[in-house]
């Protein structure tokens, strides 16, 4: 089995994939062109792509006869992967799910602490040597224990961060999925499954934890945030384009919501104009995973799928097309 992985890995997931076939790493670690992501389909049996690999339905179609039948991404999000296409072309794909829950759910709250709190405006006016002293009404912000925190897509992840925020801060549980949770949940979080335009006007902080999928996309547009209180901070660690980041940063210019604090973005690593002169905004380089035992927990995740897919047994965590 000839496998490509695309991006580093952590080192000793890296060695350990070694024992299913013969691998071949991007020492270099730099994003693969579309050139070279249609010559691995060519090329390898397996590849372990990652999101900065936009596997998109006019690259995977270019490919006539892919020599690959399984893309095991490294990551549970997978809309860099036009699914559909890939089943066409008979190529399984696997995810990551489980594994980045409570590494994600703390960069949220993080998102959500720094934003309510203005520590990143905070640490920025220390470091420029602007800071004269203590002083009763000096950089006010929001306290966050007690308020309301709006959730949308109550999955793993979701679930996680409701728990931190209700547990550890107090905070009142709205939330909008497609499912309701489970009652013994529910009532563990005392959450209420609202619709989105209740969760929008009623919730001090509105953090977004649903898949990127042609229905979530640009779900908080310029209307979704015209209905977010003026006091209101937007927290997103899920996918870029469930916001409409043009209207977000006008929504911020003009006051109409009072943060934002983000780890991902709709064209990644690019940033949209006017986003990184903005104040009222905490700026994460897509970082919610990113802890050691995080990344080695999803390298051994993809590479239990690759496992799976080498001894011709079902693959523990393929993706359906949602
Ligand atoms: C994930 O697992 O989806 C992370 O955002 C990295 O892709």
């Amino acid at each position: 089995m000839r496998i490509l992985v695309t991006r580093r890995w952590p080192q000793e997931v890296e060695r350990e994939l070694q024992q299913y076939g013969e691998v071949t790493l991007n020492e270099e670690d730099e994003p693969l062109s579309e050139m070279q992501l249609r010559a691995a389909l060519s090329d390898f049996d397996i590849v372990c792509p990652t999101v900065t690999d936009q596997l998109n339905a006019q690259v995977l179609a270019s490919v006539s006869d892919p020599r690959t039948k399984l893309l095991a991404n490294f990551g549970v999000g997978v809309n860099h992967i036009d699914l559909q296409q890939a089943r066409q072309m008979s190529i399984q794909v696997t995810n990551t799910p489980g594994v980045l829950t409570h590494a994600t759910a703390e960069i949220a709250m993080a998102l959500l602490l720094m934003s309510a709190r203005r520590t990143g405006e905070g640490e920025r006016h220390l470091r420029a040597q602007a800071w004269t002293g203590w002083r009763p009404t000096h950089m006010l912000s929001h306290q966050i224990t007690g308020g309301t925190l709006g959730i949308v897509g109550m999955g793993r992840i979701g679930i996680a961060m409701a728990r931190k925020a209700h547990h550890g801060f107090g905070m009142s549980i709205l939330y909008y999925s497609r499912s309701p949770l489970d009652d013994s949940i529910a009532l563990e979080l005392g959450a209420r499954q609202v619709s989105l335009e209740e969760l929008l006007s009623l919730s001090q902080f509105v953090s977004l934890h649903c898949p990127a999928t042609p229905a979530t996309h640009h779900l908080i547009d310029e209307q979704a945030l015209r209905l977010m209180r003026s006091d209101a901070h937007l927290i997103n660690t899920a996918r870029g384009d469930v916001v409409d980041e043009v209207a977000l940063v006008n929504a911020l210019k003009k006051g109409e919501i009072a943060g934002a604090g983000l780890d991902v973005y709709e064209m990644e690593p690019a940033l949209s104009p006017g986003l990184m002169a903005l104040e009222n905004t905490v700026l994460l380089p897509h970082m919610g995973s990113g802890t050691s035992e995080t990344r080695i927990a999803m390298g051994r995740c993809a590479m239990d799928n690759v496992a799976a897919f080498v001894q011709g047994i079902p693959l523990p965590n393929q993706v359906e097309k949602v």
